[in-house]
């Protein structure tokens, strides 16, 4: 079979399609014969050698594909051959077949893509778990999104408004804004060129209740200014590449949180709510109130060019690798 590699850090075009052995499934793990695979910005780190995660070289990139069970492991109940699902782990998203733990594949709802389904996983997994199982958000509560017309952002637009929340969406530029429209923002700001903390109190005279923040650097510390009494701010991601240092006294006058959302971790120490979220996300789906936004589709001989589209900050939700 084929797999894109990253044999040595560096940029995209460094990446190389070689060919593999098809991996060999442990007794608890799914063999899946992938259509689509989706990039996460965390795919741009780890080619870097920038990934929390220490990887070693070589390693096929990707986290998140959607395909065909080709063989399930003996100790596998809740999957057979011909099971069309939707997965993640950490690495090895990136080959014509790849093998996965059992507890991160999920079925896919019958009335969604192979390219939707290969954009679900994470983007709406970390959303829902950032905003219900972290933040408790619910109907008539505002929140701010920041890096709104990204993967996780968009997820987390849908489901705020989703959850009758009033949404913010915070972008670097006025096409992403209007991007942000069409996914359900009720505000935007362009905190490239407006003043993040004066807009966003502005949209709410009581303060912000929830920010997610997916982009870290000065945007953190300004929007936490616009924050209402006790509210939260969900510590996601620094896609600027700067993680900001807050003064402490600024959650102390406000009795406001700081909470951290992790959402991998998460899911390997609780399974089962992470399974629980997933029925909840694919549910809303079938509703009709989530729909995952598909920028652009890479044939997989292209793979590295969505990289480069990815970390150049091009992206208005999710760029898919496709296989078939
Ligand atoms: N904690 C968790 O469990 C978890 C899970 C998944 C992802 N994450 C993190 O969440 C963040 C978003 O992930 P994603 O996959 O949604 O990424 P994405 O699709 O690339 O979106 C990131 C957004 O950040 C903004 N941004 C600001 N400065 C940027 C820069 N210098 N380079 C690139 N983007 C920049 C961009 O919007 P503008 O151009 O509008 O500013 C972009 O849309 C990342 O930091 C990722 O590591 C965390």
């Amino acid at each position: 079979m084929k797999s894109l590699v990253c044999s040595s850090y560096g940029s995209p075009s460094d990446l190389k399609i070689i060919d593999s052995p098809i991996p060999i499934v442990k007794s608890d793990e799914v063999l899946i014969k992938v259509h689509s695979a989706a990039l996460n910005f965390p795919d741009t780190l780890t080619i870097k050698g920038l990934d929390q995660y220490g990887l070693t070289l070589p390693f096929v990139p990707g986290r998140e594909v959607s395909g065909t069970v080709e063989y399930a492991g003996k100790n596998v109940l809740l999957f057979k051959k011909g099971d069309d699902v939707m997965a993640h782990m950490i690495t090895g998203a990136l080959r014509e077949f790849t093998s996965v733990q059992v507890e991160n594949v999920f079925a896919m709802p019958k009335n969604m893509s192979f390219n939707e389904a290969a954009a679900f996983t994470v983007a709406y997994g970390t959303a829902y778990h950032a905003l219900i199982n972290r933040a408790s958000v619910s109907a008539g509560k505002s929140v701010a999104i920041l890096g709104a017309s990204g993967g996780v952002g968009v997820a987390a637009l849908q489901l705020a408004k989703a959850f009758d929340c009033k949404t913010i969406a915070c972008v670097g530029s006025d096409e992403k804004a209007d991007f942000c429209q069409t996914q359900g923002a009720d505000f935007t700001i362009n905190y490239e060129k407006e003043d993040l903390k004066l807009r966003l109190k502005k949209t709410s005279s009581d303060g912000i209740d929830v920010i997610c923040d997916m982009v870290g650097g000065k945007h953190s510390e300004n929007s936490f200014r616009s924050l209402s009494w006790e509210g939260k701010l969900l510590v996601i991601g620094f896609a600027s590449g700067s993680i900001a240092k807050l003064p402490l006294n600024l959650p102390l006058l406000k009795g406001a949180d700081i909470i951290g959302v992790f959402w991998s971790t998460f899911s390997t120490k609780h399974p089962k709510i992470a399974r629980d979220n997933m029925n909840a996300l694919t549910e809303l789906y079938t509703q009709g109130r989530l729909k995952p936004s598909i920028h652009k589709t890479f044939q997989f001989t292209e793979a590295h060019k969505a990289f480069s589209e990815l970390s150049e900050r091009r992206v208005k939700g999710k760029v898919i690798i496709k296989f078939t």
